[in-house]
């Protein structure tokens, strides 16, 4: 099947030899809550290794777009196309979407009580298709390796955001999807965070990461678009929107 021209005019078919299409592709996607019209035609692209900032006033639509990237079922995506390294997202289920190498990690962590930070681990790992082992998890989060036996739901906030990133590094990911990961922690642990998505990105994993913080997203991410109302209006790198105000204003409200 032949992929779809992008919004930016890019179209993947046409002399494929000279340009790769795009990694992750999201093709003029409609999402509907019921009779709700939230996901109004959006459109991106996102190159593989880098990190795309998602970002939007509250009630723009970004947490909509990761949960119909992610395939979760809400809202139904009703038009549009989604490719994942030429793999049909559009066309899955949840589960069919993390087997082809998408990973949501929601706001709200999702982390299982009456589970150890290390059973945590374990348990993603249940399924196949496997990712990173656990020693590699602790690797790029020692602290979760400092507190293996402590229960996941009794760890700080950051250290839970390092298990829920890490339970989705446990799957054999392409994509990984963050949804506010820096909500609620101190700018040092931010900070923390930031530098391990770093490191994940030198390990060749792609990240949409959706932020209230935008300014944070902005400095790590390579490039960002901006959701308002439910559509795309700006699609750039990130240092332009880092470097203009108005837009920030207008759109970011910071
Ligand atoms: N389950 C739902 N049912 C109906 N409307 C929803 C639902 N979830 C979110 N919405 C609406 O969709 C819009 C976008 O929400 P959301 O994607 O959560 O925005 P953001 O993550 O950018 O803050 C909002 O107007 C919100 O009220
Ligand atoms: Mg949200």
């Amino acid at each position: 099947m032949n992929k779809p021209a992008t919004s930016d005019g890019f179209n993947p078919n046409a002399n494929r030899a000279a340009t790769a299409p795009a990694f992750l592709s999201v093709a003029n996607i409609h999402g509907y809550y019921g009779e709700s019209y939230i996901v109004q035609d959006v459109s991106f692209n996102v190159h593989e290794g880098e990190i795309l900032a998602l970002l939007g006033r509250n009630g723009a639509g970004k947490t909509s777009t990761l949960r119909t990237i992610a395939r979760v079922g809400t809202p139904e995506l009703k038009h549009g196309e989604i490719w994942l390294d030429h793999q049909p997202l559009h066309e899955m289920k949840a589960h069919e979407a993390a087997a082809a190498g998408i990973q949501l990690v929601p706001e709200d962590r999702r982390i299982i009580a009456g589970l150890t930070v290390e059973e945590n681990l374990q348990l993603a790992q249940i399924a196949p298709p496997k990712g990173w082992g656990i020693d590699r998890i602790y690797e790029l989060f020692p602290r979760l390796g400092e507190r293996r036996k402590q229960e996941g739901v009794t760890l700080s906030g950051g250290e839970q955001q390092m298990l829920a990133i890490g339970r989705a590094l446990c799957r054999d990911i392409k994509v990984l999807l963050l949804d506010e990961p820096y909500e609620g922690l101190a700018p040092v642990i931010v900070q923390e965070i930031a530098k391990t998505l770093n490191l994940i990105r030198d390990q060749g994993i792609t990240t949409i990461l959706v932020e209230q913080n935008a300014i944070a997203a902005l400095k790590i991410a390579d490039r960002a678009v901006i959701l308002d109302t439910g559509s795309v209006v700006f699609d750039g790198a990130a240092s332009e929107v880092l470097e203009n105000e108005e837009l920030r204003q207008e759109y970011l409200a910071i």
